[in-house]
């Protein structure tokens, strides 16, 4: 199975930081950013990956990662996204990678605790649908949040002003090939993007939108409280240290 790791985006909430850099090639602790999700994806047992960067910085990231044999990745496809399409514009720029796999996703910023080994099994025995992780947050609204009823999702809402619960919905997430058919017919919202929401949301419409509860800690590090806080809990964890 191969992995996406989405790094583009300008980077605007963490300026002047990223003025002349991608978020994330900051540092967090001892290394970049973009250390995090890659080493989350090889303890899952994913060693091909496919990186998608953008306009900024693009080819600082193959100075840094290579081919990604130092990481323990065997292969990495570098593919570039022009302009702000948003994360659903970026994965359908995957398709003819993936071709008929399932395949997992984690957006660049996203620091965590879990492995996700177990819930990699869980995907690959599900015979239709998506799989989605949930982690309880103080601030739901800068968030997707999800509507649980009977212990399904029912429906995203992206960053609600009234949040129907205290969810979010990380940027961890697992989907058969058949995505890149529910992209193709996204339309813009209202900031000009492709939304990874309305992508959740077709699945949930079908029954088909499985989840998980984080077990440990999870943060995004695109503002500078979070990036702060992803700081705060790398330094907190001794698997790291
Ligand atoms: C994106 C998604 C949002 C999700 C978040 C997780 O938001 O649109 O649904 O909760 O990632 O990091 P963004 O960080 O692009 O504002």
């Amino acid at each position: 199975m191969k992995g996406i790791i989405l790094a583009g985006g300008l980077g605007t909430r963490l300026l002047p930081l990223t003025k002349v850099t991608n978020k994330h090639l900051l540092p967090i602790y001892d290394r970049p950013m973009i250390y995090y999700p890659i080493q989350k994806m090889v303890d899952a047992g994913i060693t091909e990956i496919i990186l998608v960067v953008g306009d900024k910085s693009a080819g600082e990231f193959i100075r840094l990662l290579g081919n990604g044999n130092h990481l323990g990745l065997n292969h990495i496809y570098y593919i570039f996204q022009d302009g702000e399409g948003g994360i659903a514009q970026a994965l359908g720029l995957c398709e003819y990678l993936v071709k008929n796999e399932k395949f997992m996703v984690i957006l660049g910023d996203n620091i965590f605790q879990d492995d996700l080994t177990s819930f990699l099994r869980q995907f690959n025995q599900q015979k239709s649908g998506a799989r989605i992780f949930l982690k309880e947050v103080d601030e739901p609204q800068r968030f997707g949040v999800p509507r649980i009823e009977d212990n399904e999702i029912i429906t995203i809402l992206e960053k609600p002003p009234k949040p129907p619960s205290n969810y979010a919905v990380t940027g961890i997430y697992m989907y058969p090939p058949d995505v890149f058919e529910i992209i193709s017919q996204l339309q813009p919202s209202s900031r000009g993007e492709l939304e990874i929401t309305d992508v959740n949301n077709a699945y949930a419409q079908r029954g088909e939108l499985k989840f998980n509860f984080l077990k440990g800690w999870w943060t995004d590090a695109g503002t500078f409280n979070s990036y702060r806080h992803a700081w705060a809990l790398v330094l907190g964890d001794e698997h790291i240290k």
